[in-house]
């Protein structure tokens, strides 16, 4: 909490504290002076979730990067419409975690390129949805995403092509020799 509302909560608990040495007419008048002044302060709800502004960055670098052409998920999630289409069932799949999937546990220690969504970004889909799923500004709208041709991690060094298939089975200590 920031220090500017500490100053009137202060008064206010420090007023309630002088309310009880009051006479009972004097203490509703002082009562309701307190109401007005703690209710006048009562912060607007937030405007509503867009698209745009909200929910394009959470798709964009979360979904998209699957969900679009030639990658293994099965629609592409890149447009407003995209999104609107499967709305419902991305309410249900990122709430319950399945969506973007990342099996391992939450530990210690952070993971690079860790892909899970934060609870207020799955509580942002959750109100845009709610509130009618609204389009936004294009003003607001991030670059769409681009992805490097190819190889995703950058050219590697060298490519080797075994002259016949095999399989590695796991091992506890597997490790490859070269
Ligand atoms: C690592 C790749 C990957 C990422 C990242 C990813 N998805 Fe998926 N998604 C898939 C695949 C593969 C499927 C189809 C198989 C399945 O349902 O598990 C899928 C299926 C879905 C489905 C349909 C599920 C059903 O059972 O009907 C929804 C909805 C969905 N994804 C939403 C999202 C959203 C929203 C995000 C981002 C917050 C996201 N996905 C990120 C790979 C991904």
């Amino acid at each position: 909490m920031g220090g500017a509302r500490r100053v009137p909560l202060a008064r206010l608990i420090a007023g309630a504290a002088s309310l009880r040495l009051m006479r009972p007419a004097k203490r509703n008048a002082a009562i309701g002076a307190v109401c007005l002044a703690a209710c006048g302060r009562t912060a607007a709800p937030p405007p509503a979730p867009t698209f745009d502004k909200d929910v394009a960055p959470i798709v964009y670098s979360n979904c998209a990067p699957c969900h679009r052409p030639g990658e293994v998920a099965p629609f592409p999630l890149l447009t407003y419409a995209d999104v609107v289409k499967h709305a419902d069932n991305i309410v249900r799949e990122t709430s319950k975690r399945h969506m973007p999937p990342w099996l391992p546990d939450r530990g210690d220690f952070p993971i690079v390129g860790e892909r899970r969504l934060r609870a207020d970004q799955i509580d942002t889909i959750r109100q845009w949805v709610a509130t009618g799923m609204k389009e936004g500004s294009p003003a607001d709208l991030p670059p769409a995403p681009r992805w490097p041709e190819g190889w995703q991690l950058g050219k590697p060094d060298i490519v080797l092509t075994p002259d016949r298939p095999s399989i590695w089975w796991p091992e506890p200590r597997t490790c490859t020799e070269i």
